[in-house]
């Protein structure tokens, strides 16, 4: 059976690192997309590419050019780059909120952008959200907006890129050192990181479009 190619932005994340793991056991081809490749340094079963920020333009340039050398089209593209606080309107920064739109919102736009050419024909692209509109409280205002505006991207996105499956992941809670940001403790039935990745799986076995709500 013909190889598949995985591209993963964010791979050495909680849920990053379990899509990795599942995959390669699985016999992708994998290339992992990080700030530190150092999980991945030693792993001959995956291509590490190094970026420095997600919404640095010429590293991500960078990271797809090499990208382009080292495989012949990806068939799965996931974005599961994310970042979280808690800090309500009237004490963030524009730097503070800058970063958490930056890591959920523009770095997939950028992401999306730079590796159109390295899609196969149908490529499925899949975007790890939230259940965004269940976090529209105190303290997360930045957080629940880019969750939100990631999957009206994504929604306008499908519509232009036809062939290609579109699917916005809404986990609940996932036991990721995420949880580490916020002042919130992790819900005694948050799922496993390992469980969010066969969900994905599946949804690209399926090809599946659209929202992908793992709450129920
Ligand atoms: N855990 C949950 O309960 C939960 C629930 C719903 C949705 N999600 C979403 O799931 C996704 C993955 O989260 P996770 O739980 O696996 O968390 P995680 O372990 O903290 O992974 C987040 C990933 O994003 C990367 N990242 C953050 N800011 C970045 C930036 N500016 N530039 C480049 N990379 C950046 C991190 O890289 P570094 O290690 O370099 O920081 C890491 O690879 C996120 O989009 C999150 O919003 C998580």
């Amino acid at each position: 059976m013909e190889t598949k190619t995985a591209m993963i932005w964010g791979a050495n994340g909680g849920i990053g690192r379990a899509l990795v793991s599942q995959l390669t056991t699985a016999g992708w081809q994998i290339l992992t997309v990080c700030r530190d490749v150092g999980p991945f340094e030693e792993d001959d079963s995956v291509i590490a590419l190094e970026m420095t920020h997600i919404t640095a333009e010429a590293s991500l340039q960078q990271v797809v050019m090499e990208a382009g050398y080292e495989i012949d089209a990806v068939d799965l593209w996931v974005y599961t780059v994310g970042d979280i606080t808690s800090a309500k309107v009237a004490d963030m920064s524009l730097t503070g909120w800058q970063k958490i739109i930056d890591a959920n919102l523009t770095g997939a736009f950028l992401a999306t952008n730079r590796s159109l050419p390295l899609l196969a024909p149908k490529a499925h692209l899949m975007f790890v959200g939230a259940v965004q509109e269940r976090l529209r409280l105190p303290g997360l205002a930045a957080y629940a907006a880019a969750k939100a505006g990631l999957e009206a991207f994504a929604e306008a996105l499908r519509k232009e890129l036809r062939k290609h499956p579109v699917t916005v992941v809404r986990p609940g809670a996932v036991d990721t050192s995420f949880w580490d940001k916020v002042p919130l403790k992790l819900p005694k039935d948050a799922m496993t990181p390992a469980k969010v990745a066969d969900k994905m799986i599946e949804a690209y076995e399926a090809k599946h479009k659209g929202l992908l709500d793992l709450t129920h």
